[in-house]
């Protein structure tokens, strides 16, 4: 997985690197979203959807602690991404994940996930479900590595670009298979913790 990124970041390494800036950004800091955050997290909802959520949404949508979880990622103090979950029974559903752009490709995304990922399976969860556009394939190769895969299509989903939306599911969040895939996942964050020269 991503050998270019274990490189150290000299010279010789940054020209032959064609995507220097995939480095795995260290110095996050994950924490509850909270009203505060909403600026923030409005401005790169804006950047990134065509149809972006309204505050009153968020607004509702963090204040459903029993069944929500969302989080936002800080770097030198300033929110860079937010994600979050909705639970159901058996069944763990994400229902927003966004990086700003200036940081996309940096693990940013890949955090988020891991913490959510970890508190649905601390939930009692088995299932986790998302919809994602079809076109966004940087998502599903992120979604691909946390165990999702296609398992439906909804026709139109995305009604302001009529876009059709992938259903993608990983089953069997609790195995003893699932968590292996997820400690590989946090190992490889650790690295990048560490500088990422491992
Ligand atoms: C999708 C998104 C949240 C991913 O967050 P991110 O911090 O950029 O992703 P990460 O750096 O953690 O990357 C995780 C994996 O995703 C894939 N990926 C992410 N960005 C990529 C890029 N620019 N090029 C190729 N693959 C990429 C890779 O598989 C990557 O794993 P790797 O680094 O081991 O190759 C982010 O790109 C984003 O905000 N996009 C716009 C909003 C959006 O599409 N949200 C998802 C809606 S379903």
């Amino acid at each position: 997985m991503g050998a270019h990124k274990r490189k150290p970041v000299g010279v010789m390494a940054l020209a032959r690197d064609p995507e220097p800036l995939r480095e795995a950004l260290g110095g996050i800091v994950l924490e509850k979203m909270r009203r505060r955050h909403l600026r923030r997290v409005l401005a790169i909802e804006a950047q990134v959807y065509p149809r972006p959520w309204s505050p009153t949404l968020f607004l509702s949508e963090i204040a459903q602690k029993n069944t929500r979880s969302y989080l936002v990622a800080r770097h030198q103090g300033q929110v860079v991404g937010y994600a979050g979950m909705m639970f159901t029974g058996r069944e763990a559903h994400v229902t927003n994940i966004a990086v700003d752009p200036a940081f996309h490709g940096r693990k940013v995304g890949s955090r988020l996930l891991v913490a959510l990922v970890t508190e649905a399976i601390a939930r009692g969860a088995e299932t986790l479900s998302l919809e994602v556009r079809v076109s966004n394939a940087n998502a599903q190769a992120m979604y691909a590595k946390f165990g999702f895969s296609v398992v439906g299509v909804r026709k139109g989903y995305y009604v302001e670009t009529n876009e059709d939306a992938l259903v993608m599911v990983a089953e069997g969040a609790s195995s003893t298979d699932y968590r292996l895939r997820l400690q590989r996942i946090r190992d490889e964050l650790a690295t990048g913790d560490r500088g990422g020269h491992g």
